[in-house]
């Protein structure tokens, strides 16, 4: 029977793309088969040389894998290597991302980490790690959500639209990202911009709190209502919480924390932007008040 469109098994390298990127920007991060599979399973003892199908595993070679000395024999069986961290369950994720994070003893030494941090799927789908942009030394601090699309292209919080947006309500009381260290809670994009899943939260959060701990800020400021909600555990809601000020307890220190709306909400509701000015202002007054340095 001839088939007339193109079929799953049939698509062009350009419709295969094409359905790929929809998927990726629908939100799907994950592939599932219709059947479920043992992947801990060990293969049947490869020793029997017959076993060896052209359906077998192939054994990949690991750069970290001791390297077998000549005449060594090879393993006789076929051993799954030991599971990736996003293999782990969130639990031991988190656990590592703490660890990576306290290890870090410069700001530079973190990104690393994080770049190198595999246990958040997140990183799977984004295209770059959205670490921070700005100056290292600021007074103040300002941690976003979560890359958007632009953000993840660019590499750097608060890009596109929202970032111009942001540049302009930071000009207007007279601060430019020479004196603004900016970061997310999250450093990679979520797939389609969804909701990042506690699990993804749980295991970011270890690496943006060290990373206020090394940029150690006069002031943060929270810009949406997720990182009021990971970093000071307070779940009032934004039109309620925006404009207060709340102590973030870390390490021993304490940093004065404003909230306010985040740029990228002000792109869909213009009209707030009346209280976004009322929260710069009380920022504005803030660094005033702590005279200069
Ligand atoms: N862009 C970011 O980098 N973070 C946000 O929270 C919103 C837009």
């Amino acid at each position: 029977m001839t088939q007339s469109g193109p079929t799953e098994q049939n698509l062009s390298r350009e419709e295969a793309f094409a359905r790929l990127s929809f998927y990726v920007e629908a939100g799907v991060s994950d592939h599932l088969a219709d059947e479920s599979q043992n992947r801990y399973q060990l293969e049947p003892d490869a020793a029997a040389p017959d076993a060896v199908t052209d359906e077998a595993p192939r054994r990949t070679t690991s750069r970290n894998a001791p390297s077998r000395s000549m005449g060594e024999a090879p393993p006789a069986v076929f051993r799954p290597s030991a599971p990736a961290v996003s293999a782990l369950d969130d639990a031991a994720a988190i656990d590592i991302a703490r660890q990576l994070a306290a290890g870090a003893a410069t700001l530079d030494a973190l990104r690393e980490a994080v770049a190198g941090f595999d246990g958040c799927s997140l990183r799977k789908t984004a295209k770059n790690l959205v670490f921070e942009d700005g100056n290292r030394q600021a007074r103040v601090m300002l941690i976003g959500e979560a890359p958007g699309s632009d953000e993840d292209i660019d590499g750097v919080p608060f890009a596109g639209e929202a970032g111009r947006l942001l540049d302009r309500m930071l000009a207007a009381i007279d601060l430019d990202r020479s004196g603004i260290y900016l970061a997310n809670l999250l450093p990679w994009r979520p797939p389609g911009n969804r909701a990042p899943n506690p699990g993804e939260l749980a295991m970011c959060l270890p690496f943006i709190t060290r990373q206020i701990e090394l940029c150690a800020p006069e002031i943060l400021v929270l810009a949406g209502g997720l990182a009021p909600k990971q970093l000071l555990g307070i779940d009032t809601p934004l039109p309620r919480l925006r404009g207060q000020w709340k102590p973030y307890r870390a390490s021993g220190t304490e940093i004065p924390a404003l909230t306010m709306l985040s740029p990228q909400f002000l792109l869909d509701y213009p009209g707030q932007k009346k209280l976004a000015w009322q929260d710069l202002q009380a920022l504005q007054a803030r660094l005033g008040e702590l005279g200069d340095r």
